[in-house]
């Protein structure tokens, strides 16, 4: 599963190199970004994505945040601090209602990229021929509503021709720079909002490490693969002595 969207995405860069992505440095270090980034992801995202493999103290554990920080901030569905971050949106329903089921992003940071998914949440722009009104420019005829529009407020392409000098070849490659344009202005500014998209690909990436996975399940993984051997190797006593 995980590999076939590995495969796809790969596909995707291969498809798609025209589009340019936004780099965003990760700073895995900076557990404020983190703590902002988990708060707009409990707010605006798990209402469709869920997290299947964390656990919201774990989060809180890692982040530096208190358990009483948790539930005033994180976990407003009456669940507890241990439970893990699920949704409670069957995943039949909610592939009718988006035509597509909106995927569990525990490891979409490795799957994407930090630098992809920074993109894809600036990527939201007005278009009428969608189902919600807007498509986006790293992942054409998404399915996903801009749920940050109130932030970010709603922008619209523009093309400019690029300004270079008519060389003779008419525009050969009908090189065009695409900007935006702001259409309704959100609550945040744009620096505003670029820190948010920062802070929600943050913590998607810290949530994808796979060393925190390897560091809760290694161990026990280990035993179990000792406790198989022992078995293993008494069995075959067992079966040469009757050979004997
Ligand atoms: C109303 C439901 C809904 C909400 C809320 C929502 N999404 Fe989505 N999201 C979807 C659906 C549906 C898709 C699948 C889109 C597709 O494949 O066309 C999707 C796809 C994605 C993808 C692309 C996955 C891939 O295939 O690579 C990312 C990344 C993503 N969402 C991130 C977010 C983030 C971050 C938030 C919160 C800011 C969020 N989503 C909120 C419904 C939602």
């Amino acid at each position: 599963m995980v590999l076939m969207a590995a495969m796809s995405s790969h596909l995707w860069a291969a498809g798609g190199a025209h589009v340019e992505l936004e780099t965003m440095p990760v700073n895995l270090n900076d557990k404020h970004s983190m703590q902002r980034g988990a708060k707009y992801y409990v707010n605006y995202c798990m209402g469709c994505h869920s997290l299947q493999y964390s656990r919201y103290n774990r989060v809180a554990k890692d982040l530096g945040m208190t358990d009483k920080q948790v539930l005033n901030n994180l976990v407003f569905t009456g669940q507890k601090v241990g439970e893990l971050m699920v949704n409670a949106m069957p995943t039949e329903d909610s592939a009718k209602w988006f035509g597509i089921a909106p995927p569990d992003l525990t490891v979409i940071s490795r799957v994407r990229g930090a630098d992809w998914l920074y993109s894809y949440l600036k990527g939201f722009y007005l278009d009428e021929s969608r189902p919600y009104g807007v498509n986006n420019s790293v992942f054409p005829s998404v399915g996903m509503p801009h749920v940050l529009w109130e932030l970010e407020g709603l922008k619209k392409q523009v093309h400019h021709a690029e300004q270079e000098p008519d060389d003779g070849h008419g525009g050969g490659h009908g090189a065009s720079k695409t900007q935006y344009e702001l259409v309704v202005p959100g609550s945040m500014t744009e620096e505003e909002y670029d820190r948010a998209a920062r802070d929600l690909v943050n913590f998607l990436v810290y949530v994808g490490e796979p060393a925190k996975l390897v560091r809760r399940h290694g161990i026990w993984a280990i035993l179990v693969l000792i406790l198989f051997l022992v078995a293993a190797y008494a069995l075959k006593q067992d079966y040469w002595e009757d050979v004997h």
